[in-house]
């Protein structure tokens, strides 16, 4: 019987079902098809089988070849080499493929995963009372990309912001409030810009005193202790401060054009309550022992300088938790009550150590089990446009807030420079400069590979040629227009059509995006979708140079077969561009 083909299997996925009902039904091979300069695919799967079966992989090849049905799906195939399969595609089934995706509205034809598992996606986790950093930025563009990616394949994501709200240096600057009320606001501030200067000031100020009184050291050491008990009054007065930074938060997450939920803000504090349970189950497993007065857990393999092992600190000598204490409480919590089947932590590659050991310390305590996998997606460093870690001329941080800025500022004299032959009013120029600015920070991130550092470097990334988010942009909003200009053409599939080269390339590489989408989503790798809407807009300019759509107006049925490429290319840069959190505005 010959394979049903659901609505929603690409090209290449009918050709793979293809080739597999022409070997026996016990054999579970994969033809690796692979695009080819020679035909449209070349598959090379046979010579793996034939190696298996200790057969000759051109007789074996041969065989597959007289099995095949050709016809509706393929146009032509023959073996070459040791045994390689060179396919290619009828016009037909390409268009007609194409055509079933249009029809699906933004899904694309993509489908959704049989079996979704629950992601929960540790990412944008800021520190409260600190500024925000490069790193975080990254963390929150990855994690956000993620989200929009598995979302997409029917994975049910939850968020969770781990931010820093919890550590000994609240004491310090609650008991500087306490001797100086005044100098954060009563009334919350709604300016995030104004929040950050004003936590600024207060932390500088109480690190001040801190450092120089050793009277108001001990005072804030007490209201570490106080802060601990859950004394009324220190409470209140860290709410303050994490209230005061969440405004701060909202406003960058809000130039980032990014969308972060208040529920899902779960920092450090939260798994205060459940420490002391970690701690005692750890214990009484037999996971973490005691050694000098402090909780720990060891690790064979895990040693540092002098070859002592590092251990992993779950509760400290004074009987305080940290960071580890708060991270193991929250796999329980990620696992047990929220199901998680998987955990993805967007943190920088430096706390990699720290979360190989709270993994493994999890596993051992059975809180991570084998249906549950763990990752951390550690991220690179962010260096300046010539190669060391980024500062300012100053040798300062650079403040997020700054950068964002002034990306916006130079994406909008891009905009502006064409805007007078688009005809965009004022208000489109300042939107398309905001969209284009973030967006070129966003993709800078996305395309390079998360671990790897990358270079921020503005000029690179608001050029209009290049791997760069604004190329993309202006891909699709030319094409939006061409859509505009095309009187009395409409978008629409004409399967009897031959194809031209040019046509077969971009149909080809469209029928490619929910694969891709699905791949770039499990191997958490929005690089690899980066890189084939770029490709995609590159193919789509050389379709547009050698196939005609508006002038010369070709035959009727080729200039709506056209446009519906046009059009379908369109939708697809769009919605890759959305799954990584870009926008791609109408008209640029
Ligand atoms: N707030 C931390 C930092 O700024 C990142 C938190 C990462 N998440 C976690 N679950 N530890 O470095």
């Amino acid at each position: 019987m010959a394979p049903v083909k659901p609505l929603s299997a690409s090209v290449a996925q009918q050709l793979t079902s293809a080739i597999s009902a022409t070997l026996p039904e016990t054999t579970d091979v994969d033809p690796l098809l692979r695009r080819s300069d020679r035909a449209d695919y070349q598959a090379n799967g046979i010579l793996a089988l034939a190696k298996k079966n200790k057969a000759n992989p051109r007789d074996l090849a041969t065989d597959v070849v007289a099995n095949l049905t050709t016809g509706d799906v393929i146009k032509d195939v023959e073996v070459s080499g040791p045994g390689f399969l060179n396919i290619t595609i009828s016009d037909r089934a390409i268009t007609e493929t194409l055509a079933a995706r249009a029809a699906d509205g933004d899904r694309l034809g993509v489908p959704l995963k049989d079996q979704p598992g629950i992601s929960v996606i540790d990412y944008a986790q800021p520190n409260v009372a600190k500024e925000m950093h490069v790193g975080h930025l990254r963390s929150a563009v990855i994690g956000d990309a993620l989200r929009g990616m598995l979302d997409f394949t029917g994975e049910q994501t939850i968020g969770r912001h781990h931010i820093g709200d919890w550590g000994t240096q609240f004491g310090m600057l609650i008991q500087y409030l306490i001797e100086n009320p005044d100098e954060l606001s009563a009334e919350t501030d709604t300016d995030g810009e104004q929040a950050m200067s004003n936590l600024n000031r207060v932390y500088k100020a109480s690190r001040a005193v801190f450092d120089a009184d050793e009277a108001f050291k001990e005072r804030a050491r007490k209201r570490v202790v106080a802060l601990q008990s859950g004394d009324k009054e220190t409470l209140d007065l860290w709410q303050r401060f994490v209230d005061e930074s969440k405004v701060y938060f909202y406003s960058v997450f809000e130039k980032l054009d990014m969308e972060i939920r208040d529920d899902e803000i779960v920092g450090e504090s939260a798994y205060n309550d459940g420490m002391p349970e970690t701690a005692r189950l750890l214990e009484e497993m037999g996971v973490a022992v005691r050694s000098e007065g402090a909780l720990v857990v060891f690790f064979d393999e895990i040693r540092g300088k002098d070859d002592k092992p590092v251990p992993l600190i779950v509760q400290k000598a004074d009987g305080g938790f940290g960071y580890a204490a708060s991270d193991l409480t929250a796999i329980r919590n990620r696992v047990q009550d929220l199901h998680a089947t998987s955990l993805i932590y967007v943190v920088d590659v430096r706390q990699s150590l720290h979360f190989k050991m709270v993994f493994e310390a999890a596993r051992r305590a059975g809180w991570l089990t084998d249906e549950v996998t763990a990752h951390n997606m550690g991220y690179g460093t962010v260096l300046g446009a010539d190669g060391k870690p980024f500062k300012t001329r100053e040798g300062e941080t650079v403040r997020l807030e700054d950068l964002l800025d002034e990306a916006v500022e130079r994406a909008t004299a891009v905009v502006r420079e064409k805007a007078e032959k688009v005809g965009l009013s004022e208000e489109e120029i300042v939107e398309n400069g905001r969209y284009v600015g973030i967006g070129a920070v966003k993709y800078a991130d996305l395309s390079t590979s998360a671990n790897r550092d990358y270079k921020f470097d503005l000029d690179q990334m608001v050029s209009l040629n290049g791997d760069t988010s604004v190329y993309l942009q202006y891909a699709y909003a030319r094409i939006k227009s061409i859509l505009r200009k095309a009187e009395g053409a409409d978008p629409v599939a004409h399967p009897e059509l031959e194809l031209a080269p040019a046509e077969r390339t971009l149909g080809l590489h469209l029928d490619a995006f929910g694969t891709t989408v699905f791949e770039a989503a499990s191997e958490y790798a929005p690089h690899k979708l980066a890189a084939y809407l770029y490709q995609l807009a590159s193919l789509f300019t050389s379709f547009y140079d050698q196939c005609p759509v508006i002038k010369p107006r070709p035959a009727q049925e080729i200039a709506e077969n056209r446009l519906f490429l046009c059009d379908l290319t369109a939708r697809t840069l769009h919605q890759g561009m959305a799954l990584l959190g870009i926008r791609t505005p109408e008209r640029l």
